[in-house]
This record gives structure tokens, sequence and C-alpha cells, in this order.
């Protein structure tokens, strides 16, 4: 391959800025949804290896071109699908800093800056969210490892209590642990117990209210009528279909008097905690002893960035530190990244983080969770008298919504709405009934944009 010069190499960056602006402009009126399907896609890009290399600018045009048509706006301010979550200016800008440094985010020695980022970012997170000063972090893929990164630390705790050692002897033929969560947890917490050789069979699953929180008298009886010994519970802030967040005080309460591990699923519901007004929603939320949370989420930080919290941090590194005798690690030294992982090398994603919390300020991330809290009342208190659907559930930024004529009607509906592009909420099934789910997480959502949605949804609905 041919030279590259400074000057090539700052046309090719420019250029990519360009097209990335050109994108993020279009946001504004251009359908959500991308206009090819996977197939197409994948038609699209197919072709043989090359032989021979091509230029870096043709490149970048080459995957412009093929890709775009198949790109799905999610940074779109009506993007309501999953709980995505946009790029915040200063997020996306300091994601391309990460890309341009390309520091390996393990160690402290060789990459200062981004060691460094990382635990200032990681202070500022327990702050926002209330969690306890003293708790270790970790900045991982998502909240899918940050389950996996503070229930290994839960393992190491709970089984090290009755004298057994997880990292030295693994799990054949240790005592059996118990993990009990709410009926309606989140898949990843069943995948987390798979990864971890904890199981999914042995899960005790515990009955949940009408909006799918976990009943505290249920976890109390199960606790009381199961077998004693090593425990954790998973509780939930914030239910990936109605937003419910679990009664964490009492939870909490009696994981701890029964001697088990509290851990709470926040990926997004954690966030409630930085608006001063939604706080008392997660009362107790800070006596838990590990929390899963994502930076991708609400805070609108690119892909991909989830954030394990673990209130002990010495089960939290003993469950995770590796070493290895080529790498530079002082003793008593600076916070080494790799101590509190489950990656050894790894994206610098405190970055990002740092941008977005420095950008957005304690006002600007409780206004952030605030609007995008009153965008999704708007749209429950609008489609509640609207004729031909009901409004199922509204918690936090999640509306679930179905179309009163049944659940061929309410696919029907969201394929209409995904079709003409104004808005993309994404379907789900709750309690055996089809539904639509409506999840406000961009920062850039409005009241205007509720009302466009609404529109689409009034004439979804017409047909
Ligand atoms: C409650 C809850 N937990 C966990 C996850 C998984 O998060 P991630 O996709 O970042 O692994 C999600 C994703 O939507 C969620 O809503």
């Amino acid at each position: 391959m041919g030279t590259v010069t400074a000057a090539d190499l700052r046309t090719l960056l420019h250029a990519a800025a360009d097209h990335a602006a050109a994108h993020l402009e279009a946001d504004v009126d251009a359908p959500v949804r991308a206009p090819r399907t996977p197939a197409e896609m994948v038609e699209a890009f197919a072709g043989p290896l090359p032989d021979q290399p091509t230029e870096a600018a043709a490149v970048l045009d080459e995957l412009v071109a093929v890709a775009s048509p198949g790109i799905t706006r999610t940074t779109s301010a009506r993007f309501f699908g999953f709980v995505v979550g946009g790029s915040l200016p200063a997020a996306l800008a300091a994601d391309w800093m990460t890309a341009a440094w390309d520091n390996n985010a393990g160690l402290s020695e060789p990459t200062p800056a981004v060691a460094a980022a990382e635990q200032v970012a990681g202070e500022w997170l327990k702050d926002i969210l209330g969690l306890p000063a003293t708790a270790s972090f970790a900045l991982v893929t998502g909240c899918q490892m940050a389950h996996v990164t503070a229930l290994a630390a839960a393992r190491h705790v709970v089984l090290a209590r009755i004298g057994w050692d997880a990292e030295r002897d693994g799990l054949v033929g240790a005592p059996p642990v118990r993990v009990l969560a709410g009926a309606e947890r989140h898949v990843t917490i069943d995948r987390a117990l798979r990864l971890l050789g904890l199981g999914t069979a042995r899960l005790e699953p515990i009955a949940v209210d009408a909006r799918g929180a976990m009943r505290p008298d249920a976890l109390a009886a199960a606790l009381r009528d199961g077998a004693d010994g090593p425990a954790i519970v998973c509780a939930q802030a914030g239910n990936v279909n109605t937003g419910a967040v679990d009664p964490l005080a009492p939870i909490i309460d009696l994981v701890h008097a029964h001697g088990a591990w509290a851990h709470v699923d926040g990926a997004f519901g954690l966030w409630a905690a930085a608006a001063p007004a939604r706080r008392a929603l997660l009362d107790g939320v800070e006596r838990a002893d590990s929390w899963a949370t994502d930076a991708h989420k609400w805070l609108n930080v690119p892909y991909d960035c989830g954030i394990a919290v673990v209130a002990h941090p010495d089960a939290h590194r003993a469950a995770m530190t590796a070493t290895a005798a080529y790498l530079v690690q002082h003793a008593g030294g600076p916070r080494e990244p790799v101590d509190w992982t489950p990656e050894f090398s790894r994206r610098a994603r405190g970055l990002a983080v740092w941008a977005a919390l420095r950008s957005l300020g304690r006002a600007g991330v409780a206004e952030l969770v605030e609007r995008t809290c009153a965008c999704a009342e708007r749209f429950a208190l609008a489609l509640d008298g609207e004729a031909g659907v009901e409004v199922l559930a509204q918690g936090l930024n999640q509306v679930l919504v179905r179309a009163t004529a049944g659940d061929r009607a309410t696919d029907a509906l969201v394929a209409a709405l995904q079709e003409d592009g104004t808005c993309y909420p994404t379907p789900t099934t709750w309690r055996g009934g089809r539904c639509m789910r409506i999840s406000v997480s961009n920062w850039q959502t409005t009241a205007d944009d509720v009302d466009r949605s609404l529109a689409a949804i009034r004439a979804g609905l017409a047909r």
C-alpha cells in the first residue's frame, strides 16, 4: 500500500466528518427506518475478498454508499425502539478521539490519560447515580457484561462466606448458590448466570405485581421457605416493558436480613436517580451490594458502554483481576482498569463518559431524564384517550401500548409506523399479548417529536 501523507489523512478524516455530519443533519426529517432489509444489505456488501489494496478515501466513500441505505436512524429524536439512546455531541466527538488515540485502556502506565479519564468518569457516575463513593466500578461493553462483572463479585462473596474459593476452585463440587430474581427480570440476568456457571435452572422467579415489579412479600416467602446458604437476589430498576422499578428499600432489607447479596439491574432505570424529582422511585438503591447500568442508553454515549458498580471493592477485584509478568502494574499505584473488568485489552470508554458528563453537568443529566420521562407521559396521556389503542403501562421513559383489536392489529400498527418512517417503536410480547413499546431515550426528543409521532400513530390506526 502506498504512503499516506499527513495531508491525505487530514483530507480523509474531514471527509469522514462530512459524511457523519450529513447523516446526522438528515435525522431531522429523513425516515427513521433503514430502507433496505437485512438480506438486501448482505447482498450489497457481498463480494470476494479483494486481492489488491484500495485507497482509504475510496474505501470510505464505498462504505458510506453501500451502508447508508441499511442504516436505521437510531440517532433520531423519534427512534423509540428498545432502549437505545443516541450520541451526545461531546460524547460522539470524544469517541472519535478515542479511536484516533487508539489507546488500550487496560493499564494506566502506557496510557495514563485514558485511565485517568476513566477513573474520574467512574467517580462522577457514582456521584450522579447516588451510589457509595467507596464502591468500585468497571466500564464494560454493556449491561450484560456489567451483570457478569457484578455477579462474579457476588459469587465470590457468598461462596467465600462458607469457605469456598470460587476463583481458584470453580463451581464443580461447590455448594449450591440460590439466585432469586423477579419473574419479569431482563434476559441478560439469565445469560449472566449461564456465563458464570451458576446456571439458569435453579433461578427462582419471584412473583411480580401488576406493573412487573418484584413483590417483597413473595421474596420474603421464598427466602424464608427455601434452603439456607449462599444466595443472590437480583432486583430491577426499570422493567424493559413497563418501566416499573422494584420496591428496592424493602427488597434490599429482606436480602440483607437473610445474609444474601443484593444486585440491581438498572440498565436504564438507575438514571432516574440523576433527576431529583424521580429519585424517590429508587429509594434505598444505594444500600445494594452491586449495580449494573449503561452509559449507552439514557446517558446517550455512543455504543458500547456498560457500567458495573460494586459496594465491596475487594470482592470485585478478586473476581476480576489479572496480571502477567510483561504488564506494568504498581502495587499501591494508580487504579488499573484491568483489575476490575472481564476484558484484558479494551476500548477507552471512559473518554466518552467523561465528555458526556462534562458537557451535560448534573443539571443537564437531570433535564435529559426529566424531559424524556415527560415525553413518555405525554405519549401515554394522549394515547389513553385514543380510540383503537390501550395504554397498558407507563413508567419512567417507557410506554406500553396495544391495539384494542388484538395482537395482529398491534403488530400491523408497529409495522405501519416503521414503514411510515416518522418514528420507530418496536413490538414486544407482554403477559401473552402483543404490544408496542415506545422508549424515549434520545437526548434530543421534545414534545414536538411526540406530537409528530402521535399524528403518525393516529394515521396508522385510521388505516
Ligand atoms: C433492564 C435491562 N437490563 C439489561 C439490559 C441489557 O443491556 P445491554 O444491551 O447494554 O447489555 C437491558 C437492555 O435493554 C435492559 O433494559
